[in-house]
């Protein structure tokens, strides 16, 4: 295979009014999802699109689409955080299935790391990088993080509920069981956007998932929420067509005290992901996270009957989080990491 330099590959600045270049990202996003999580619904346009349209507030994105004599090759990303971790930056890396091992990936990397320079951060994060469960099998993103000298700072599994699979007996058990632990304690339900009552709590909560959930070695400040950056998260989501389930948990003093959402696309009803799951910690130990989980999938199911599948993804050490997936029927299905490099 030939080696490619960046010189000879042109890189092109993707501009989120430009519909054929955000169209060319979108169809290398599906190339790359069939070729290497052929389980996982293919990428929605709604969402793609919406993503470079609607940015969420607290972050600045950039996109590239390489081309090799005018086709495209390859893609990267540089997503810079504006409002909290002004000396990280989050790039990722795609690369056409048939284009791999020309040493585009390593061309790509080259310009994320002078970017991210030019704009005083010292370190680069490949967020969410997939890998396959079982470690003798192909992993293009691993070897190539570690051949380029990354660390995988934060390890995580990512499980998955067959919705079928559970087994209606088990959810009545946990709930009762829950709900013995948890008086005092009320739920509330919506879709969308939070109600404006909660939108303060909801924020607390938010921003702590960046300081409660294990992170081991990765280097991320906390992230600082309020109810306006809150709202314009959720305002992003909804342009991005994202279905938004959520469930919290109310304490008797009328504070919201924790939180658990699913999201699914605006295409593929049956596949969903599981987004934070929160309880704040003077009010742990009450099995409110399991209240909270089983009171939601139970929302969700309502809400898209044609919902089977739903994915969850934890740091390998956050173990009363897993402890609550389990006994619910996650199982896992896949690797995640957090690449950290120095720059
Ligand atoms: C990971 C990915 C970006 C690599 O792109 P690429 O263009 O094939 O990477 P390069 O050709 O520049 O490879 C650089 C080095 O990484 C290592 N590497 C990359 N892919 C590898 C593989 N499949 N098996 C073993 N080593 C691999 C090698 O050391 C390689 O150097 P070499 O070819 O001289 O041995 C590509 O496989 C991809 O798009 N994967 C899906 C998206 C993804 O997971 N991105 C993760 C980064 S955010």
């Amino acid at each position: 295979m030939v080696a490619v330099s960046l010189n000879a590959l042109s890189l092109g600045r993707i501009e989120p009014s430009d519909e054929e270049a955000v169209r060319q990202w979108y169809e290398l996003r599906c190339s790359v999802v069939r070729a290497d999580q052929p389980d996982d619904p293919p990428p929605c346009w709604i969402s793609e699109r919406g993503r470079f349209r609607h940015p969420s507030p607290g972050a600045d994105k950039t996109g590239w689409l390489a081309r090799d004599a005018g086709s495209v090759v390859g893609a990267c990303v540089l997503r810079l955080p504006m409002l909290d971790n002004l000396h990280n930056a989050e790039g990722k890396i795609l690369v056409a299935p048939q284009h791999r091992r020309r040493g585009i990936g390593r061309a790509l990397l080259s310009h994320l790391r002078v970017a991210a320079t030019r704009h005083g951060r010292s370190r680069l994060i490949g967020s969410e990088v997939d890998h396959p469960l079982d470690p003798a099998a192909p992993d293009p993103a691993g070897r190539f993080a570690a051949a380029c000298g990354a660390m995988p700072a934060l390890v995580e599994t990512r499980r998955r509920l067959e919705v079928d699979s559970v087994d209606p007996a088990v959810l009545v058990r946990l709930d009762a069981q829950a709900r013995a632990k948890s008086e005092g304690y009320s739920l509330v339900q919506w879709v969308g956007s939070t109600p404006q009552r909660w939108l303060d709590d909801v924020a607390y909560l938010t921003g702590r998932m960046s300081t409660d959930a294990p992170l081991d070695a990765l280097q991320w400040d906390a992230e600082v929420y309020d109810a306006a950056r809150m709202q314009a998260d959720e305002t992003s989501s909804l342009a991005c067509g994202l279905h938004m389930v959520t469930t919290a948990a109310v304490h008797s003093t009328g504070q919201l005290v924790g939180l658990t959402q699913i999201v699914g696309l605006a295409t593929s009803p049956w596949f969903a992901g599981q987004w934070n799951t929160i309880v704040a910690p003077e009010h742990r130990g009450h099995r409110l996270g399991m209240l909270i989980k089983v009171a939601n999938l139970r929302h969700a199911l309502a809400q898209r009957p044609e919902l089977r599948v739903i994915d969850t993804c934890n740091a390998d050490s956050n173990r009363h989080m897993i402890v609550i997936n389990e006994v619910m029927g996650f199982r896992p299905h896949r690797r995640m990491a957090e690449w950290q490099l120095d720059l």
